[in-house]
């Protein structure tokens, strides 16, 4: 509890530009968001949503009737998310401004999403504290970037350059999802962009 640690440079001084600077890795977004089962009237988690660049596509899928809940730590992303809800005038979208350790939703979640959102994946105490607030058998989806195999040294070159200003720390970049696979079943694990990507989708234990 308590976290106090500050949100990496690019989503304090940054936030503003964060769309623009990311607008090349919407496809992969729509990869993630497209893997995850959702029904209508279901409360899916956006877990660490940023500027809440998914939170529209879930929107779509979880309808008027269901919730999207964004978790995000820096304050000056979840401004810029809250900007987005309250112009797009989406009463039921919100963003609790809180580290994903410390979050307490209030609510059992049907889902939950991890996109782009490699540090939180090393945080075991951040996939806890979700999982926790997941009934049984809720789809989870994770997506992002990733090491390519060794020998891809130009692309990985690319993949460095690309990620560095968005991780706190490249640790476990080669399988981002081995903190999160473990306590989900039916695992399935998509590579994409020549190992460069990956979308993993699992369930909640039933
Ligand atoms: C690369 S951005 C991805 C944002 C969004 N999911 C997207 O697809 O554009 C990663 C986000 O995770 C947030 N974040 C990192 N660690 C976090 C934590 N422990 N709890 C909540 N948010 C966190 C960052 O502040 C940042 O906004």
């Amino acid at each position: 509890m308590g976290t106090t640690r500050q949100a990496a440079p690019a989503y304090r001084e940054r936030a503003g530009s964060y769309e623009r600077d990311t607008a090349a890795f919407q496809p992969y977004r729509d990869a993630v968001v497209g893997a995850l089962p959702l029904r209508p009237g279901q409360v899916v988690l956006d877990v660490g949503c940023g500027t809440g660049l998914c939170s529209g596509l879930l929107r779509e899928k979880v309808g008027p009737q269901g919730s999207v809940i964004g978790i995000e730590e820096s304050p000056e992303m979840a401004a810029v998310a809250r900007e987005h809800i309250a112009g797009e005038g989406w009463d039921n979208v919100t963003v609790m401004q809180v580290p994903a350790e410390d979050v307490q939703v209030g609510r059992t979640a049907d889902a939950a999403l991890f996109c782009a959102v490699h540090d939180i994946l090393q945080s075991p105490d951040a996939l806890a504290n979700v999982m926790a607030t997941l009934g049984p058998g809720s789809w989870v989806a994770a997506g992002g970037g990733k090491w390519a195999a060794p020998l891809m040294v130009a692309l990985n070159s690319m993949v460095s350059l690309l990620h560095t200003p968005y991780v706190r720390s490249f640790r476990g970049f080669d399988r981002p999802w081995q903190h999160l696979e473990p306590l989900l079943e039916d695992v399935q694990i998509r590579e994409l962009a020549f190992g460069s990507g990956y979308v993993m989708t699992g369930r909640t234990p039933r």
